[in-house]
C-alpha cells in the first residue's frame, strides 16, 4: 500500500497517469493501460472495466494478477469478456453506474442484508479465485455522464494479503477514473472519426466506378489483400494504417471515364483502353496538391498501379524501382482480384489459376519481392476473400 501521507507523492503519480492516458489513442490499449495504472496506484490484485452501451454494461477489460501469472485456463477468465450486465442496482457495477455512487466493499461474499446489489460469485467459482474487498468507481466525464464503471479488487499489503481499500483513496481513483473516462470517450470519438473517414473513401471511391459488379466489395478486398502483403512485407504500422485509407482509392479516376467505356460489355477497342487508360492520370488529378500524407499515398498509388516492373505498363512505362513502391504493392492485389472477378468483359478465373498467373507474371508484370510476399501469405489472402465475399453490405 502506498503511503497516504505522500500527497505530493500521489499527486504526481496521478499526474502521470494522466499524461499516459491522454496519450494512448488506441481504445484496447487504453483500456489496458488505465487497469495496470490503476491497479498499481492502489496495489490491486485484480480490475475490471465495464462500458455503458445501450440499456447494458458490457464487461470489456480484465486483469488479474494471480490468475494471470498462474497456470490456470486463461480461457475462463477469458469468456467473461464481452458478457452483458443489465443496468440496474442488482449488480455491483449496475448500482454505480445507475446511482454513481462510490462503493468500497470489504468482503463481497459478506454484504450487509439492506443494499440491493449482490455479488455475482460464477467467475470466481469458475476460476477459483477469492474476491475480498472491491472498489467500484464511475467512469464519469466533465460533462456529468458516466460512460462505465472501473472496479478494483483485492487490495493488498506488503505480504500480498487481500486488505480493504483505504478510504483516502476512493477521492484519488474517482479522479483518476474522470481522466480516464475522458480518454476512452476521446478513444471512441477517433474511431468512430476514423470510421467516417473510411466511410467516406469507399463511397466516394466507390461513387466513381459504379460497374454492375460489386465495386465496393472489390475494394475491400484489394484494400484487405494489399495490408497483408503489406504486412508480410515488413511495413510499420503507420505505412499499413496510410495504404488502408489510400489503396480504396487507387481507381477514383475512373469518374473521368465515359460510360460508354466504363460499362461496356464486350472487348475495348484500341481507343476505347486509350480512354480508359486516362483513369490513372485523372485520379492523379483528383487527389494532388494536397499536404496531407494519406492523399499524397493516394495520388501515388492511383497513378502508378498500372505500370508494370518490366516498363511496359501506362501512364509513363516506369521500370523496376522507378515505379513508387506502394504503386507496386497494390498492383497486384488490383490484378488478383480482377482476376478472380467476373468482370462485363471476362469470366471469373478460379483462384488457384490466377495465383499460377500472378507467380508467371514475376518480374513481367509485377516486383517480384511483392510476389514472393503475395505466394508467402495465400492462406490470409483466402481469409480476406472469404470474409469480404460472405459480408457483401451495400452502403450506397
Ligand atoms: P479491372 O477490370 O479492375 O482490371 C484491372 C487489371 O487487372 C487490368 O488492367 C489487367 O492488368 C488485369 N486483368 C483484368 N482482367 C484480366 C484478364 O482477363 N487477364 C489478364 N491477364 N489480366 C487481367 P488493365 O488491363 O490496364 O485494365 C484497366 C481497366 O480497364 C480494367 O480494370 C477495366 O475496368 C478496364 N478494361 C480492361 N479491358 C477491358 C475490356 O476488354 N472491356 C472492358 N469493358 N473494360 C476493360
Ligand atoms: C513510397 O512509395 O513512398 C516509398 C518509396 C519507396 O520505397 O520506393
Ligand atoms: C493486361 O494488360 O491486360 C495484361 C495483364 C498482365 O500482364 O497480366
Ligand atoms: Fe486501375
Amino acid at each position: 500500500m502506498k503511503n497516504l501521507n505522500d500527497f505530493t507523492g500521489l499527486l504526481h503519480h496521478l499526474n502521470r497517469i494522466g499524461i499516459a492516458l491522454s496519450s494512448e489513442k488506441d481504445l484496447n490499449r487504453l483500456l489496458d493501460l488505465i487497469l495496470r495504472e490503476a491497479r498499481s496506484f492502489v496495489q490491486a490484485d485484480a480490475g475490471s472495466l465495464f462500458l455503458k452501451q445501450g440499456e447494458g454494461l458490457i464487461f470489456i477489460a480484465a486483469q488479474n494478477e494471480t490468475l494471470d501469472s498462474g497456470e490456470r485456463d486463461k480461457k475462463v477468465q477469458a469468456n467473461y469478456l464481452g458478457s452483458f450486465l443489465p443496468l440496474s442496482k442488482e449488480s455491483i457495477a449496475g448500482y454505480v453506474a445507475v446511482t454513481g455512487e462510490v462503493l468500497n466493499i470489504l468482503d463481497a461474499y459478506h454484504l450487509p442484508p439492506e443494499v440491493s446489489y449482490r455479488f455475482f460469485r460464477t467467475f470466481d467459482e469458475e476460476n477459483h479465485y477469492r474476491t475480498f474487498s472491491i472498489l467500484a468507481v464511475p467512469l464519469r466525464i466533465p460533462e456529468g455522464e458516466i460512460i462505465g464503471v472501473l472496479q478494483l479488487i483485492n487490495a493488498l499489503n506488503e505480504k500480498k494479503e487481500p486488505i480493504s481499500f483505504h478510504e483516502s483513496f476512493e477521492e484519488l481513483v474517482c479522479s483518476l477514473a474522470s481522466q480516464a473516462a475522458v480518454a476512452i470517450r476521446n478513444a471512441m470519438l477517433l474511431e468512430e472519426i476514423q470510421q467516417a473517414h473510411l466511410d467516406t473513401i469507399f463511397r466516394l471511391s466507390k461513387a466513381a466506378e459504379y460497374r454492375d459488379e460489386d465495386t465496393e466489395v472489390h475494394l475491400r478486398r484489394v484494400t484487405g489483400y494489399t495490408m497483408v502483403i503489406s504486412g508480410k512485407l515488413g511495413l510499420s504500422s503507420e505505412e499499413i494504417g496510410l495504404l488502408k485509407y489510400a489503396a480504396p482509392m487507387h481507381d477514383i479516376g475512373k469518374l473521368g471515364v465515359p460510360d460508354s467505356v466504363l460499362l461496356k460489355p464486350g472487348k475495348l477497342t484500341p481507343e476505347e483502353f486509350e480512354q480508359m487508360k486516362r483513369h490513372t492520370l485523372i485520379g492523379a488529378k483528383i487527389l494532388e496538391g494536397s499536404d496531407q500524407k494519406l492523399f499524397q499515398v493516394a495520388k501515388e498509388i492511383a497513378l502508378s498501379h498500372h505500370e508494370k516492373f518490366n516498363g511496359t505498363g501506362y501512364p509513363y512505362g516506369l521500370k523496376g524501382e522507378e515505379i513508387p513502391f506502394y504503386g507496386r504493392i497494390v498492383a497486384l492485389p488490383d490484378v488478383f482480384d480482377a482476376l478472380t472477378s467476373k468482370r462485363v468483359y471476362k469470366p471469373a478465373f478460379p483462384v488457384e489459376q490466377a495465383v499460377e498467373m500472378i507467380r508467371e507474371e514475376s518480374g513481367k508484370h509485377f516486383d517480384p519481392v511483392v510476389v514472393k510476399a503475395f505466394l508467402d501469405s495465400l492462406e490470409e489472402i483466402q481469409q480476406v476473400k472469404n470474409r469480404e465475399d460472405q459480408s457483401s453490405v451495400t452502403i450506397i
